[in-house]
């Protein structure tokens, strides 16, 4: 007999079903046994006549039984199955479960991290986490359909790589075959996915896995994913509103409400003037009781700010004492294109660089590039580096620029901050499956983990 899903036992009254979950709750009334049986679509009160009392909760079970309309005083309107039940007639047991080390049917939050994390597959269970788990990937399913209908294509980039500047530390990866030499995990696709305009695929998108070593926060991981995409032969307003459509079905579709239709447009200097911040929340009190999100725009950011000197990421990249605000790779406004070429005026110039809030966190970034080899270059000799560093770095971009690479740009959006605030969650732990630590330690498995002396001189590493 095929398996029925619990929430299509709905169509199936009068039939005989076989179901298959876990032990949700169980009551035993003397020779009654009820049992609520959940699996992914939701919870079905299932009773047994003399059978089934042995099972406990989180049990894994498969029942035979026969789908009956419960009678009008037994009805539950709190449960999505409460008209019906299923009668069972037979069931074994797939798999027990021992006395649960973390309870998993409360929101969770009473538990410590380390318990949460430690059993994350138990925690995932709990109603909350399954369904972020679902808003997640709907999300993402909406946000597919809405680039297809913007032409954008999927393409994957590489996760070994070179260093890509996004102004955090990068992971290394050492090479076995290349004594001393090493490959850096993506901060980002930047520079893939403008090669890929190169390539000539003009609408480019992917649910990117990016790496960086910086300071945790509750909105700030190792790993996030973006959604990064990129156009060709479009200005800045044509992509500020191809992503804001995207943007705007995307997350209505998963019952986002939106504050305003039209995401306003925000200069930087007067962000900081009313918010004190370039990130700010646009909600009244009583919008943010509703979970209404207020998406804003915030453009004409400088291109260069000083060097911060304790930030050594900073420092490394900016060796003038001039660092970029947000991506080397941007272009500066058509009005600084000569300031930025002659590279005067430097703490004046504006970047086409636009970023994307919604209820107080930056959710996006991203920029009208440079794709003329001497703005590029010019960007990193105001930073400080020499015509052979340039070329160390990012010659194989400016060869590109020099092969027909048409005019593009394009955005990252933080998809597990979108995600937290969707669901009305405070932190990225709940919006990733397998999060890490506070102190950056994964989730069920233990790592950073020693590794053999074997493995170590294989990689040519002494420690
Ligand atoms: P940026 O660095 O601004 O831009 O990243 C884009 C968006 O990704 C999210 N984000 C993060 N989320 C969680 N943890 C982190 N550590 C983290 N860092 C960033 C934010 C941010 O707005 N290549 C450019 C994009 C472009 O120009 O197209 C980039 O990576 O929501």
């Amino acid at each position: 007999m095929k398996r029925t899903y619990v929430i299509d036992t709905l169509k199936e009254i009068g039939n005989t079903v076989k179901l298959q979950g876990w032990v949700d709750s169980k009551r035993d009334h003397g020779k009654v046994t009820f049992i609520d049986l959940r699996d992914t679509t939701g919870v079905v009160q299932c009773v047994g006549v003399k059978i089934m009392s042995e099972l406990g909760t989180e049990w894994v079970v498969e029942l035979v039984g026969v789908v009956k309309a419960r009678p009008d005083n037994m009805l539950n309107d709190l449960m999505p199955t409460g008209t019906i039940e299923l009668e069972v007639l037979e069931y074994s047991v797939l798999n027990k479960c021992k006395e649960l080390p973390i309870p998993i049917n409360t929101d969770g939050k009473e538990i410590n991290e380390e318990s949460r994390l430690k059993y994350r597959y138990l925690d995932l269970r709990r109603q909350r986490m399954a369904k972020i788990i679902k808003l997640r990937s709907k999300l993402n399913g909406e946000f597919r359909k809405a680039l297809e209908e913007h032409r954008f294509i999927e393409v994957e980039t590489p996760m070994l790589t070179k260093s890509t500047k996004e102004g955090a530390r990068d992971f290394i990866v050492p090479s076995r075959h290349n004594p001393g030499k090493f490959y850096a995990l993506p901060q980002s696709p930047q520079q893939y996915k403008q090669l890929l305009m190169t390539a000539g695929v003009e609408r480019y998108f992917q649910f990117a896995r990016c790496i960086r070593d910086e300071d945790l926060r509750a909105d700030r991981g190792y790993e996030f994913t973006q959604l990064d995409l990129e156009m060709s032969f479009v200005s800045q307003e044509e992509i500020m509103s191809a992503v804001e459509d995207i943007v705007k079905k995307a997350v209505t579709s998963v019952g986002g409400k939106l504050k305003e239709s039209t995401f306003p447009v925000i200069n930087y200097y007067d962000a900081l003037n009313k918010y004190g911040a370039d990130k700010f929340d646009l909600r009244t009190d009583t919008e943010k009781k509703e979970g209404v999100l207020a998406f804003a725009w915030v453009i004409n950011f400088p291109f260069f700010k000083k060097v911060d000197t304790s930030d050594a990421a900073e420092v490394q990249d900016g060796k003038s004492g001039w660092t970029f605000t947000h991506n080397p790779f941007s272009s500066p406004i058509p009005e600084h294109v000569e300031w930025h070429l002659q590279q005067k005026n430097i703490d004046k110039i504006v970047t086409a660089q636009y970023d994307l809030v919604c209820n107080g966190y930056e959710v996006g970034g991203g920029s009208v590039r440079a794709h003329n080899p001497e703005i590029l270059k010019a960007t990193f000799k105001i930073m400080g580096y020499s015509d052979a560093e340039i070329h160390e770095g990012v010659g194989h971009m400016l060869e590109a620029f020099e092969l027909g690479t048409p005019p593009h740009g394009g955005i990252a959006l933080g998809v597990d901050r979108l995600v937290i605030i969707l669901a009305g969650e405070d932190s990225l732990k709940e919006s990733i499956a397998f999060p890490m630590t506070s102190s950056g330690r994964t989730a069920v498995m233990d790592a950073p983990s020693e590794v053999s002396e074997k493995q170590l001189k294989e990689l040519h590493i002494k420690l």
